[in-house]
């Protein structure tokens, strides 16, 4: 058997190997507590789940669904943007509903790129923008998010022959792993680059309803001219603690929402319509348990910072996104943390160089466990006492 070059290239997905550590503790009969995933612990709320079931009874929804996501699914995905953002879309051409973001967020690339082509992702970032453009047989080029420039690229900075190669500019806030946010000047900057180097923007912002202290984030569709130049992708995932049902959205510019439509016309037959109909329920339907979730998030939130500040893994409070952006003291690096933090306190945290080269030196915390699990492991951290090395 001869595997292709894509596949020998392809390293496991960052969890994968946290995965096997926790199970491997697990079946020695060791208690662990994980703050790696980013994955709600809360229930999905209530009606979603209701109006999921009753779709579930009816025999039209057991056929396969319609590939494009139902008519009523895009309206009210493009109500949702009017009413969250302002923004106004053409709900058949710049609205596509996603099996979950992370498909279309890979699927993309193949739209875009060609070998030899290249695509600029955000380092540290969400492993699937580099991925994708790997499976699609083109290089990522790693744009620097670094606490100097409060974790937004620094545009100006990329090389004019890597500009000419590029074609896909990546970008995401509330941003995973860092929390940090980007306001309407910075996206409006990105849609006037874009359009000096003609590249296609995809703006990824799953945590835009994840928020606190009153900070509401903005969408890259807000931008002047953002139509023009990119779309946006979004999820049902941690808007309503909907990570296990997959659903998502890609939103904006028609002649990409409409290359995306072919590949995945092509690859998959759609999201199961039951689901579909849960999803027109969450955008439309009561939306209390945004500022619900929010508030239990936030309580997280300042007693994780507390916590990693007094024992030395310098933390700063994010105004969004579901993660803590630690610092690793000197004398660590991000994996030998992470490997002590398991091994004498039973804690998981993400190692940041799993983001990329400029992850190293921080480790990423998330918000999505249970109150009780995440007091016991702050207590556990307490009593961490650093080596020095
Ligand atoms: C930045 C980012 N984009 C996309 C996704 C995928 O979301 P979904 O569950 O909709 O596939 C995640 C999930 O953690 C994420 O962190």
């Amino acid at each position: 058997m001869r595997m292709s070059k894509r596949i020998e290239n392809l390293p496991p997905y960052l969890f994968v190997e946290i995965s096997r550590k926790i199970a491997e503790k697990k079946a020695r009969g060791e208690q662990v507590i994980s703050f790696a995933i980013g994955d709600p612990d809360i229930p999905t709320p209530s009606h979603i789940i209701d109006r999921l079931c009753q779709a579930a009874q009816d025999p039209t929804n057991h056929r396969y669904p319609e590939s494009e996501g139902l008519p009523e699914l895009h309206r009210a995905i493009a109500e949702w943007y009017k009413k969250r953002f302002g923004v106004s879309l053409d709900a058949d051409k710049e609205v596509l509903p996603l099996i979950g973001a992370k498909e279309g967020v890979a699927h993309i690339a193949l739209c875009f790129i060609d070998p030899g082509d290249i695509a600029l992702v955000p380092d540290p970032g969400y492993p699937v923008y580099a991925i994708g453009t790997m499976l699609a047989g083109g290089n990522p080029y790693s744009m620097p998010l670094v606490e100097e420039t409060d974790f937004l690229p620094d545009l100006d900075a990329i090389p004019g022959h890597v500009l000419q190669k590029a074609k896909l500019l990546w970008l995401n806030y509330p941003n995973n792993p860092t929390g940090a946010v980007a306001d309407m000047d910075f996206f409006n900057r990105v849609v006037r680059f874009a359009q000096q180097h003609n590249l296609a923007v995809c703006h990824d912002a799953p945590y835009s309803e994840v928020a606190f202290d009153d900070y509401q984030p903005v969408s890259f569709m807000q931008a002047d001219g953002a139509k023009e130049v990119g779309i946006e992708f979004h999820s049902l995932s941690k808007s309503y603690n909907m990570t296990g049902w997959r659903i998502g959205m890609a939103v904006g510019n028609a002649e990409m929402i409409d290359a995306l439509k072919r590949v995945k016309s092509n690859l998959d037959s759609g999201i199961p319509q039951a689901i579909q109909y849960a999803a027109i329920e969450a955008l439309t339907g009561p939306q209390d348990c945004i500022p619900e979730h929010n508030a239990i998030y936030q309580k997280r939130r300042d007693l994780v910072v507390d916590m990693l500040n007094s024992v030395g893994l310098e933390a700063k409070l994010p105004k969004a996104s579901l993660y803590i952006w630690a610092k690793v003291p000197k004398g660590y690096t991000s994996v030998e943390l992470a490997n002590a933090l398991l091994e004498e306190v039973g804690i998981v945290v993400t190692p940041g160089i799993g983001y990329g080269k400029n992850g190293e030196g921080y480790v990423r915390l998330s918000l999505t466990l249970p109150n009780a699990a995440l007091v016991k492991g702050l207590s556990r951290l307490a009593g961490w006492h650093r080596v020095k090395k």
